[in-house]
Parts: structure tokens; sequence; C-alpha cells
């Protein structure tokens, strides 16, 4: 029984740790602001939230450096409509967080 919880645990700080990995880290908010200009840490963070957990229920999450802020801008309406994720506000910090992200 304690290793089944262990493993559970372990699996899931796993899982974390594996999504984490494209969480902003306050080092990259210039390079952020060179694709992003204004963008601050904060709303980065808050953008980065909204990506986990609406962007990777039905395929893994996407490294936002796979596309370009071009292929980001065509890509994220569709998405949208997918995850049904609708309001305004979180839309244009999710945006805004992938392309500050983006590849070059
Ligand atoms: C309801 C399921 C679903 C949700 C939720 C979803 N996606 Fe997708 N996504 C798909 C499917 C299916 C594909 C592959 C086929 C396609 O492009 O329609 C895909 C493909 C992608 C691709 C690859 C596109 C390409 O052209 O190579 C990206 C990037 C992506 N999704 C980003 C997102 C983001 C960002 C969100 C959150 C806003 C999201 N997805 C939420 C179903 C979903």
């Amino acid at each position: 029984m304690k290793n089944i919880i262990a493993t559970l645990c372990l699996c899931t700080f796993a899982a974390c740790t594996a999504t984490s990995k494209f969480a902003p880290a306050a080092d990259e908010l210039p390079a952020m602001q060179s694709k992003m200009p204004g963008i601050s840490f904060d709303r980065a963070i808050q953008g980065y939230k909204l990506y986990a957990t609406n962007c990777s229920n039905c395929h893994r999450l996407h490294n936002p450096k796979e596309y370009t802020a071009i292929e980001w801008k065509k890509i994220l309406p569709e998405m949208f409509d997918k995850a049904k994720f609708k309001n305004e506000e979180n839309q244009t910090l999710l945006r805004n967080y992938v392309i500050a992200k983006s590849k070059n």
C-alpha cells in the first residue's frame, strides 16, 4: 500500500515537472518582451496557467517554441473553439504568453 502511494506521488510530481518546463522564468522576461512588448512576468504566468490547464486535455501540451508567432496566430482561434475557451481577456493572456515564448 505504501508503495502504491509513493508511486502515485512520484507520478504526480513527474507530471507537474513535465508541464512546468514551459513556465516562464524571471530571467526570460527580456527575451519574452522582445517578442511581446510590454508583457509583465505576472501576466506571462497567468497566461501559462491558462495554457497548461486548457490546452493539454486532448493532446500533450505543445512547447510554445514549436511554432512562430505567425503560426500561433493561425492555430489559436481553432484551438480556442475546440477547448470552448471563450473569455476574451483570458484568450489575450494565453495568446500573449505563447507568442512571448514562440519560435523566432
Ligand atoms: C477538444 C480537444 C482539443 C483541445 C481542448 C485543444 N486541442 Fe489542440 N488539437 C486538437 C486536435 C484534434 C489537433 C490536431 C488536428 C488539428 O489541427 O485540428 C490539435 C492540434 C494542436 C496543435 C498542432 C497544430 C498544427 O497545425 O500542427 C497545437 C499547437 C494545438 N493543438 C494547440 C492547442 C491549444 C493552444 C489549446 C488550448 C487553447 C488546444 N490545442 C486545445 C484538439 C484539441
